[in-house]
């Protein structure tokens, strides 16, 4: 069971051209934002580059969660770190040297954090449980908000906990959580959850937000 519940609404598919009021009408019920950079390569989508990330990580008024979806992550991530993100978040299918990425990420000063596509095994990245503040299991294939929740995800999450057993790690869960899906996640012990388009497609992004939390605390 898990005692911490994080919610960090993804900016993906708020209004780009007024983000800073996006963030500003989420930002006193969010845990962190995460922020989702996309290249065009690693996923078929492009969002920020770099100095439009960091851009909006130093503008931000509560903390930031970069998830990067690109290729060859292993220098931009500490790049992340060092421009201010709270925690950085890479792919094991994007990494070379996953434990010296990681450690170039929290010397940077930022929590580290690695990302599970859904279908990447859990087996050969257990060993790297002690490198990381987080373990980001991907719901959706990365790529686009408002895709739907992958049911079959859960058996992973479930595993990923064990796992984690007492160590002070988070256990994210991104793509396709909403009031619906949000209570599966957390049975299945995730603490800490992306939500885009349940978030910035509802008329009330913060009571979503809050709604969220709420639920989420009810099945833990
Ligand atoms: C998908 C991104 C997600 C996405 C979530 O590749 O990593 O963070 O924004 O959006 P929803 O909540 O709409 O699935
Ligand atoms: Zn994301």
């Amino acid at each position: 069971m898990t005692c911490d519940i994080r919610i960090t609404p993804s900016i993906l598919n708020a209004d780009r051209a007024h983000l800073s009021d996006e963030i500003a009408r989420i930002a006193a019920v969010s845990d962190l934002i995460h922020l989702d950079v996309m290249d065009n390569i690693f996923v078929p989508n492009f969002t920020f580059d770099f100095d439009a990330a960091s851009a909006i990580i130093k503008a931000s008024p509560i903390p930031i969660d970069s998830h990067l979806m690109v290729t060859d992550v292993d220098e931009i991530a500490i790049a992340y770190a060092q421009a201010g993100s709270a925690s950085v978040t890479i792919h094991v299918e994007a990494c070379q040297d996953i434990r010296n990425t990681t450690r170039g990420i929290r010397a940077a000063g930022a929590r580290a954090a690695i990302a599970l596509k859904p279908g990447t095994e859990i087996d050969r990245y257990e060993e790297y449980l002690d490198d990381v503040d987080m373990f980001l299991i991907m719901t959706v294939e990365p790529g686009f908000g408002g895709q739907s929740f992958i049911d079959a995800m859960l058996p992973k999450i479930e595993r990923v906990r064990a796992l984690i057993g007492d160590r002070p790690i988070w256990l994210q869960v991104d793509g396709g959580i909403s009031l619906n899906t949000i209570e599966r996640a957390v049975d299945a012990g995730a603490d800490t959850f992306v939500a885009g388009s349940a978030v910035f497609n509802s008329s009330d992004p913060a009571a979503m937000v809050e709604s969220l939390r709420k639920v989420a605390l009810k099945g833990n």
